[in-house]
């Protein structure tokens, strides 16, 4: 993995809705591109990052106007595929945003759209429905579980949209000890768990739900990731993403502090588990 600063691309990325109408420069793409292709992951996956280009007078977001410029996450759409979207496509935006782009997760794209700039559908590009993101539960082929638009924030943009990106969609954050399991107390872990427990609780997650869940053996020698069993959202159908976005701070936060650790994933009891033996 490239040697840059995640903890500092972590504090600095925020969801941008209203974005400058001008293309990424050329040598960043390019950077883009070769990450992409060097991405070393501590786990198998199928996970395609693809950038495309957008037509900023089509709708492709609902909230705002595309920029040219964007990436698509693709992978099959069983709940451990989903949770390796999450995990590949943050480190993704983590690496556009050290490179000063803005971007915005965003689930919730056209399908029309995104199937006309970036034919991904292979064998069900007949597929119109649904309307808005790659539709529910696990269906057959490959989805774009994501997009994001990759640009440069437009900071005298419509004011509605700025007012959601500092204060509707909010970036606040629940401290770490919210989400620790069977009564661990924040202060008893070793300061390389917390720090990575700090990046994970900055994660992004659909709405800011921040639904994720940590449990830590006694020995504070393995941890996972995963949310409450039977957690549904009541607008976004594909938590698991998430819990992969959320994965994926937590490792790079261990990966800071010099910690080597195995990660794997299952699913259990229908939603994806993040074990990390450290
Ligand atoms: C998996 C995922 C899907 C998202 N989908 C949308 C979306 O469809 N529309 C939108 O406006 N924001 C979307 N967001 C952005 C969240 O609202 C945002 O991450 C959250 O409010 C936290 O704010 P921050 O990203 O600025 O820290 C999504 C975020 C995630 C992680």
């Amino acid at each position: 993995m490239k040697n840059i600063d995640w903890e500092d691309a972590i504090n600095k990325r925020r969801s941008t809705r209203s974005y400058d109408i001008r293309p990424v420069e050329q040598s960043k793409i390019d950077l883009l591109e070769s990450f992409i292709n060097d991405m070393r992951m501590p786990f198998e996956h199928n996970v395609k990052i693809r950038l495309f280009r957008a037509s900023p007078d089509k709708k492709l977001y609902t909230v705002f106007q595309s920029p040219p410029d964007g990436a698509a996450f693709v992978s099959d759409t069983d709940v451990r595929s989903i949770s390796k979207a999450g995990f590949l496509g943050e480190t993704f935006v983590l690496y556009a945003t050290s490179l000063g782009l803005a971007t915005c997760w965003y689930g919730h794209y056209s399908l029309a759209e995104l199937k006309r700039i970036m034919p991904h559908l292979g064998a069900n590009t007949g597929l119109t429905k649904p309307k808005y993101g790659y539709g529910k539960g696990v269906v057959e082929g490959e989805r774009a579980i994501c997009i994001t638009p990759l640009g440069y924030w437009r900071k005298e943009g419509v004011r509605l949209v700025d007012r959601m990106q500092t204060s509707f969609f909010s970036h606040k954050r629940k401290d770490v000890g919210t989400f620790l399991e069977d009564g661990i107390n924040q202060d008893a872990l070793p300061p390389e768990l917390l720090y990575a427990f700090d990046l994970a609780r900055k994660a992004p997650s659909a709405a800011n739900s921040q639904f994720w869940r940590f449990k830590v053996s006694p020995d504070f020698k393995s941890v996972s990731i995963a949310m409450p069993v039977g957690y549904k959202h009541f607008k976004w159908e594909h938590p698991d993403v998430d819990i992969g976005i959320c994965a994926c701070h937590f490792w790079l936060g261990l990966m800071m502090k010099g910690i080597d650790c195995k990660v794997s994933l299952n699913e259990e009891q229908g939603r994806a588990v993040w074990h990390f033996e450290i």
